[in-house]
């Protein structure tokens, strides 16, 4: 877990890295999954849940042949998929994120959502399955972004600059936005 990261309660997390500031609602489950920093993951959320072989006679996974059926098989059958989440993602109640997946920085995933497919950064989806309703910002905006990459920046400066990073979108916002990546990446040209 990244530093100021946070599980809600009656959660279920197994093999999961959960990065800077990112947070769980209550009741989610997420499994395999690798989660950037500063994200949103509403309540009863489910992330990458394994996949059974439907073309099996029966469904059982190797784990439930062993458990109830004392049948061990050397290769194991459940899909086992790493779903990749971003920064700054926010994920609304009960969505369901099926293992795999790769959903972009800057991505809202709208409540009750399914998501099937990979997830554009910056773009906002809704229903079942998932399809993207919008952008977050106009494309040239949403470049720059993945190019500064403010959630890179280190927690202090954020701290100092959360006024910033709680503006609505703008040229001058932006402006600044690229200013303080500078300074803080050593001068270096973004
Ligand atoms: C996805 C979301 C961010 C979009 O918000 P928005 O930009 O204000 O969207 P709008 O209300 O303008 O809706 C635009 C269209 O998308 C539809 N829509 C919005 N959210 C939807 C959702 N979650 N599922 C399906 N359709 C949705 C609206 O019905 C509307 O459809 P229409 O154009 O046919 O009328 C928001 O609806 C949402 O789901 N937020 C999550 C809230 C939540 O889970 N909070 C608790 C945990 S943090």
């Amino acid at each position: 877990m990244g530093q100021r990261s946070e599980i809600g309660r009656r959660n279920q997390i197994r093999n999961v890295s959960l990065g800077l500031g990112s947070y769980t609602g209550t009741n989610s489950i997420i499994k395999n999954a690798r989660i950037g920093n500063y994200c949103c993951i509403g309540w009863d959320v489910s992330i990458g849940g394994g996949q059974h072989n439907y073309r099996h006679v029966g469904m059982y996974t190797d784990y439930w042949f062993k458990r109830v059926l004392d049948r061990e098989f050397d290769s194991t059958d459940e899909r086992v998929l790493e779903t990749v989440i971003g920064n700054d993602v926010w994920i609304g109640a009960g969505a369901i994120i099926n293992g795999g997946i790769k959903i972009g920085d800057g991505a809202v995933v709208g409540a009750g959502a399914v998501v099937t497919k990979d997830v554009e950064p910056f773009s906002i989806v809704v229903g079942s399955p998932a399809r993207e309703l919008k952008k977050r910002f106009p494309q040239k905006v949403v470049d720059e972004l993945l190019r500064l990459k403010w959630w890179e920046l280190p927690i202090d400066v954020l701290s100092a600059n959360a006024d910033l990073i709680r503006s609505e979108m703008g040229e001058t916002v932006l402006e600044q936005l690229r200013d303080l990546v500078s300074r803080h990446r050593g001068g270096r040209d973004v």
